[in-house]
């Protein structure tokens, strides 16, 4: 009745923004990601017949309101899944900032949503649990398989769930993200999503999403940095140019933003592999080939306003750690 899972955050290369269906999160476009082997959710579902009401505590502090809503709806489909009634104890731990733009949902909903799952003592697919593990967060779709991931769009629920298109160790790559921020972020991308159709840009940005999938996908089964660096800027500047015009207007921004974009592209100039990536935050991830992400590192220390400069490899699929009363899962 009890499980512990381990889930990664992914960057996305290509970004999803807007819901088709905001209910279900059916995504608006197809997307593309790396999990982050450095970071990591470690989450604890356990089903207790004594409870009367779910618990959730997240890096050691009793949650309550919205954040407890969505886990409790999010345990609410597991139950009706299992045919189980019983409460859940809830404790999650990310051994990264929660809130920064470092996608902490999808690694947070990948994890509760595989914890939970062996806890109910179900057995899914790992499509079935890349589905499901998208109603909690549609980013989290992707958290649950390995590697470099493709969620595509999907018409129904079953439909649209995220697969690996390459293993970890096919490319080498590292993220190296420039925190300039840890602050909670002012607007939720949940919130996000639903501003995106108010945007003029947002229906251009979906036409051409799949032909920048496409592109993505050719250059990293290539691995061709050289062809991966601009579609990852151009998609990261797509989507912000939907949020900057959405109705309110969405700034994530901050001006160490920018002098990290120019300062990427300058290094890029000089020779040096590196491309950026932005989500619904401040901070800038840079992606490059591994054997660079210790020059990356040293430079973006160097510049002003980079609080923190974490650097991760590319992450396996989330996996169970622990199941109870079964034992160790294998
Ligand atoms: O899963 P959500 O609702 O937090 O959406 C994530 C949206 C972005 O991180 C901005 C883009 C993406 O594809 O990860």
């Amino acid at each position: 009745m009890a499980a512990t899972a381990e889930a990664h955050p992914n960057i996305a290369f290509i970004k999803y923004w807007g819901n088709r269906n905001p209910a279900l999160n059916l995504p608006a476009n197809p997307s593309l990601s790396m999990n982050l082997a450095a970071l990591r959710t470690v989450t604890t579902v356990s089903f207790d017949p004594d409870l009367a009401q779910d618990e959730v505590e997240i890096n050691g502090e009793r949650v309550e309101g919205r954040a407890y809503q969505r886990v409790v709806a999010h345990l609410d489909r597991v139950r009706a899944l299992a045919g189980r009634r019983e409460r859940a104890r809830v404790v999650s731990r990310n051994d990264f900032p929660t809130g920064a733009g470092l996608a902490s949902s999808a690694s947070a909903f990948a994890a509760l949503t595989l914890a939970a799952v062996a806890a109910a003592g179900l057995t899914l697919s790992e499509a079935a649990l890349s589905a499901l593990a998208r109603l909690g967060s549609g980013s989290a779709a992707r958290s649950i398989p390995a590697g470099f991931v493709e969620w595509q769009t999907g018409e129904r629920h079953e439909a649209s769930f995220a697969r690996s298109i390459a293993p970890p160790d096919y490319w080498a790559l590292a993220d190296v993200i420039a925190i300039v921020e840890q602050a909670h972020k002012p607007v939720t991308s949940r919130q996000g999503h639903q501003l995106a159709p108010t945007s003029p840009f947002q229906e251009a940005r979906v036409a051409t999403a799949p032909a920048r999938l496409a592109a993505c996908k050719r250059a990293l089964l290539a691995r061709d940095f050289t062809a991966l660096a601009p579609i990852l800027e151009q998609d990261t500047l797509m989507m912000h140019a939907v949020m900057m015009t959405s109705t309110p207007s969405l700034f994530y921004w901050t001006g160490e933003t920018v002098t990290i974009i120019r300062a990427v592209r300058c290094w890029r100039e000089g020779g040096l592999p590196v491309a950026f990536t932005i989500d619904a935050g401040p901070n800038v991830h840079c992606i490059c080939p591994a054997e660079v992400a210790g020059e990356v590192e040293g430079r973006l220390w160097e510049l002003p306003g980079v609080r923190e400069v974490l650097v991760s490899g590319v992450g396996g699929a989330a996996r169970l750690i622990e199941q109870e009363p079964r034992g160790a899962a294998p």
